[in-house]
């Protein structure tokens, strides 16, 4: 299975010139002609989103959003909201969902997020979704209970489409191209701290039973994990079969550190 590293940048940089010099410096690390091992993606604010995916254009590095409207696909009344029609119009594939940042301060809800997925899959976006749990609830032995939670999402959005009549093929086709599971423990995110790579191993098992077992028909989905990755740590989890790459936040952010959490899933995974 193809590895992922992706690059969630957040509220960050403050300025496109200086999301411009971060840009560069990987453009140029990436430009010699051949295509990583690894597939690259940025996902830059929705400010930033057009200038970097026209300059990832004809680059083998991939653009996202970090969120689109749950309100409509397209256009409508909708003040200070994206739609998926509008961030593939600025030239994203795909889009991160359900970051844990959204849950906590947008209250993003179950209904919200299977509205968002649905929006971002009727226009032909790729969804890289977040889930995990807060501390309090890994140490009260709840993480599988969250995850079931939030992965219901899915399992709603399969339902829907298929009482909306959308051939079974389709649907399953869908999720098995569009569809990225990012497991992000809370505690883990900007934090330092990171769970033992069997913890994620056991966590990311979970988590492919959990969504084959929502249609017969689905391939193995891919699952990255998210949360205090760095330079230091990338090659542990890039050892793992279970791990397919990193959702990468705060070391994203420097040329260097990223590069080398790519070089890390690089040479591991076919
Ligand atoms: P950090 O890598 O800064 O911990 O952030 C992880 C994250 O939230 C990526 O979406």
């Amino acid at each position: 299975m193809q590895a992922w590293v992706i690059g969630n940048w957040k509220q960050n940089p403050a300025t496109l010139s200086e999301a411009n010099t971060l840009l560069e410096a990987l453009v140029a690390a990436n430009d010699k002609g051949t295509q990583q091992q690894c597939q690259l993606m940025l996902a830059p604010s929705c400010i930033h989103l057009a200038a970097v995916s026209a300059r990832l254009q004809d680059t083998f590095i991939l653009t996202a959003a970090q969120d689109i409207s749950a309100h409509s696909d397209s256009s409508g009344a909708y003040t200070g909201d994206c739609s998926a029609r509008q961030v593939a119009d600025a030239g994203a594939t795909w889009t991160i969902l359900g970051h844990s940042e959204r849950r906590q301060y947008h209250q993003e809800s179950h209904e919200t997020l299977l509205n968002k997925m649905s929006n971002a899959f009727t226009q032909r976006l790729g969804v890289v979704f977040c889930i995990g749990e807060t501390q309090a609830q890994y140490d009260a032995k709840q993480t599988f209970a969250v995850l079931d939670e939030q992965l219901s999402v899915i399992k709603a959005l399969l339902t829907q489409r298929l009482e909306q009549s959308e051939p079974q093929s389709e649907c399953v086709n869908t999720l098995a191209e569009r569809l990225i599971i990012a497991y992000e423990p809370v505690w883990a995110i900007g934090t330092g701290k990171v769970p033992t790579v069997m913890e994620v191993e056991a966590t990311h098992q979970y988590i492919k039973e959990t969504v084959a077992s929502f249609h017969k028909a689905l391939p193995a989905i891919t699952v990255l994990y998210g949360g205090s990755v760095n330079a230091d740590n990338a090659s542990d989890f890039a050892a793992s079969s279970m791990i397919d790459g990193a959702l990468v936040g705060g070391a994203s952010l420097k040329a260097e550190s990223f590069l080398a959490i790519a070089n890390a899933f690089n040479p591991v995974k076919g």
